[in-house]
């Protein structure tokens, strides 16, 4: 299967949507053979936009990635050989170095030097790709070359882009989940159109999962963030971006702790969760909503600043299974109880007795039809005889 980003991938520099100015910068640039930094945030059309463009100058394209220039060696090999050899056909090169920023965040740092010395050694244009090229580290290389800026994709750009491909793979869906899938790919048309493929499977779109899938990970990052940082600052407001409610929150939590936390940093923020749920309960009694506060700040850095330690490793979070347990065996539970009060009433009997004595006893008989009409029993109650 190929990936759709591949298949629709821009032809020529007008498939490029909503980067006018930075396309028309590039294309004089290369024209007149400059070193051009091309920077902006991840899917938005910077690998793309050197290839089309440097095709319909007639130039010959030279890439390297930054996985086969890990070293000084390989990128002098590579392009050194390169420069080496003069196409006849074609009216010049253009090196793209692309992803700089994968490049030098590997560990040998050979790299970036030998590009600042390729840059003035070379008579050809070279196009450089980065998403962020403020670090210091390149610092040097921002002076030597024209800094060209991608934009996140906006909105009227993403739509038809992605109505076009879903209407060419006869995909359902309505313009809500469109318009759901940009928002959740916050300019990245990448990201977007390996969604569109990903729901392509079913031959429908339908954004409800994703958008429980998103979720999940906010609280993956939300756990990460408490259980790792020591800050109180940082902590905080960690949960104040989340569509849960506390009560969620606090489960994760209990849940995940002790992947963490050890004995007395253990022991130390569970005592800070059962504080909050005592809380909760205040609030449920008595409706002292300011108790929220107090719940949040228990639960984030409350439990943060309880560590002396911090587990280094990465932790994949799981959602707590057991209260979902908990919780289905008191609907039983509760079931049953609302059956014994009816028995209970009519029989002049208390509660627990009725389910300690008669319930065990007397299914079949409350199954009859003149006793379900006189008890009252509803459909869930006589499932729950059934079983
Ligand atoms: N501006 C755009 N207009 C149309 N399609 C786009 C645009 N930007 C990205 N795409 C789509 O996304 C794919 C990936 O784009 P591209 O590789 O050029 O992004 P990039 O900015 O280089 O991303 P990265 O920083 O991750 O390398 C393209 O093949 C194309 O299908
Ligand atoms: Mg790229």
């Amino acid at each position: 299967m190929i990936p759709w980003t591949k298949k629709y991938e821009p032809k020529k520099s007008t498939d490029i949507l909503g980067q006018e100015l930075a396309l028309y910068k590039i294309k004089e640039a290369l024209k007149l053979k400059r070193t051009i930094l091309i920077y902006g945030p991840t899917g938005t059309g910077k690998t793309s936009a050197v290839q089309v463009i440097g095709k319909e100058l007639g130039l010959e394209l030279f890439e390297i990635s930054a996985s086969d220039a890990r070293n000084k060696e390989n990128i002098e090999n590579t392009i050194g050989n390169s420069l080496a050899q003069q196409s006849l056909f074609a009216k010049g090169k253009v090196i793209l170095i692309d992803d700089i920023d994968a490049l030098s965040g590997t560990k040998d740092r050979g790299g970036l030097p030998t590009i600042l010395a390729l840059i003035e050694k070379t008579k050809h244009a070279i196009a450089i790709t980065c998403i962020d090229p403020w670090d210091d580290k390149y610092s040097k290389l921002r002076k030597q070359c024209l800094l060209i800026e991608f934009q996140a994709l906006k909105k009227e750009n993403m739509f038809n882009y992605l109505k076009n491909i879903a209407d060419a793979e006869s995909i359902q869906y309505q313009e809500k989940d469109l318009l759901d899938i940009i928002k959740l790919s916050k300019g990245d048309m990448r990201a977007a159109i390996t969604d569109i493929q990903t729901y392509s499977i079913t031959k429908t779109i339908n954004t409800e999962e994703k958008s429980e899938r998103d979720r999940e990970e906010s609280m993956q990052y939300c756990l990460r963030k408490i259980l790792k940082s020591k800050k109180w600052e940082e902590t905080i407001n960690v949960f104040d971006k989340v569509d849960e409610d506390l009560n969620e929150c606090l489960l994760w939590l209990d849940e995940n702790l002790p992947k963490e936390y050890n004995a007395e940093d253990l022991k130390k923020a569970y005592a800070y969760l059962s504080k909050a749920d005592v809380y909760n309960g205040r609030i449920r009694r008595w409706q002292h909503w300011r108790f929220l506060i107090y719940i949040n700040m228990l639960i984030t850095s409350g439990v943060a600043t309880a560590k002396k330690e911090t587990n280094i490793n990465a932790t994949e979070y799981t959602r707590t299974m057991r209260i979902l347990k908990l919780w289905q065996a008191n609907m039983k539970y509760a079931k049953k109880k609302s059956i014994a009060n009816k028995i209970a009433e009519h029989t002049h009997t208390s509660t627990k007795r009725a389910i300690r004595d008669s319930l065990p006893y007397l299914k079949n008989i409350l199954l009859q039809p003149e006793t379900i009409k006189e008890l009252q029993l509803d459909e869930e109650e006589i499932s729950w005889l059934q079983k």
